[in-house]
């Protein structure tokens, strides 16, 4: 699978433009979701290759990364004459690059994509690493395929029309490339401080660090055989609370879960692969400040277990961690026995006090 190219900008439109006007395509055409067409679209209407090209707008939100609206983005490509030789450029959060991702994929046995995204959590991670999907018979990301753009451009001026619920969710995934990188990503992610006002050209220049983590980590391994699996951290037991956020009927976005996997995730690499116990605290301190509280009780345990067998990740029914040893020190396939997970969920549970 060939790495695509990642341009972190800092004149997007000019960015963009040199990269079209070098690219040998037939034709144009962008997808959009109903909010990315009105808050973002706009700031790019006079890339000169973007004039009277097709916009194709999807209905905006996960229950929408559907099979229906593949069909339509196919229906829209076949009409309006797209070849194996047009371009499909994916404009949006995580929903849209994936579903553009693979509707891209498989229009033709495939066409050219480029991703912009538009939300922190695809700028640092869906948008990059070429995993595309749309979700499937109530399951998330059932279908898809491995299908890299051939760029993605990031630039955090999108970021300043996100509300802060999906700030916070895209920057767990930060946290969580800080973890499994190094010290230095580590400490600049934690003295990040999300309540001042927001510095859009710094956030811009550490989301090229964080996206640079997950880059190098797929390079490596870009079918998930063995340290892609690192970027899995704080996942198991996320996917967990995530699952179990939407079953009492108050979803967690996906990040907020993610944070709270990764406090239980992190207890479990202290207690099973001497994870420094000051880091762990700084962690959990960091989170507590500006994520909410996720509320469940103990009656909740067997659910959350019974949910965690049934990770995708998992191999031969064994629940599949990644945890740390430290900052950077990442052990795959760990295997942790039921008592010490539960004791995970009680220590997320006092951390927050809920
Ligand atoms: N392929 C991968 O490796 C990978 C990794 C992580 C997540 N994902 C997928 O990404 C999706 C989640 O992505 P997401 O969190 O970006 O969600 P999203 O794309 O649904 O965006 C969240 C909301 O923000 C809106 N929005 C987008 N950009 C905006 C902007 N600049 N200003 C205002 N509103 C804006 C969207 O319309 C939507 O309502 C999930 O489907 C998940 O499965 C994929
Ligand atoms: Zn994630």
């Amino acid at each position: 699978m060939a790495a695509q190219k990642v341009v972190i900008c800092k004149e997007l439109k000019a960015e963009l433009q040199d990269f079209l006007a070098a690219m040998n395509y037939d034709k144009l055409f962008i997808l959009t979701d109903t909010n990315t067409q009105v808050k973002c679209f706009p700031l790019l209407k006079d890339v000169p290759a973007f004039r009277n090209a097709p916009v194709i707008t999807v209905e905006a939100g996960d229950t929408h990364k559907s099979l229906e609206q593949v069909s339509h983005i196919w229906s829209r490509l076949s009409n309006e004459g797209a070849s194996r030789n047009s371009l499909l450029v994916n404009l949006g959060g995580g929903m849209v690059t994936d579903m553009g991702g693979f509707a891209g994929a498989t229009f033709k046995r495939g066409l050219h994509t480029v991703n912009i995204p538009t939300t922190l959590m695809a700028s640092v991670d869906a948008a990059v690493g070429g995993k595309t999907g749309i979700n499937f018979n109530g399951l998330k990301n059932e279908i898809g395929s491995f299908y890299p753009p051939e760029c993605v451009f990031i630039d955090c001026e999108f970021l300043r029309t996100l509300d802060r619920d999906n700030l916070l969710s895209g920057y767990a995934e930060m946290i969580k490339h800080a973890l499994i990188s190094s010290v230095d990503t580590y400490a600049s992610v934690m003295l990040f401080d999300l309540d001042a006002e927001m510095d859009y050209a710094f956030l811009n220049r550490m989301v090229a660090q964080s996206v640079a983590v997950k880059e190098r980590i797929v390079k490596e391994d870009p079918k998930e055989h063995g340290i892609r699996k690192a970027l899995n951290f704080g996942h198991t037991i996320g996917h967990a609370y995530e699952s179990l956020s939407f079953k009492k009927g108050n979803p967690l976005l996906h990040g907020h879960a993610v944070a709270a996997g990764i406090i239980s995730e992190l207890y479990l690499s202290h207690k099973l692969c001497d994870f420094p116990v000051d880091k762990l605290s700084q962690v959990v301190y960091y989170i507590k400040e500006y994520y909410p509280a996720f509320i469940f009780d103990c009656k909740d345990y067997d659910t959350l277990y019974e949910l965690m067998t049934h990770d995708k990740k998992n191999e031969a029914g064994i629940i599949n961690f990644t945890l740390l040893a430290g900052i950077g020190d990442v052990r795959i396939n760990q295997q942790v026995e039921k008592g010490k997970i539960l004791e995970s969920l009680d220590f997320y549970r006092e951390s927050f006090g809920a």
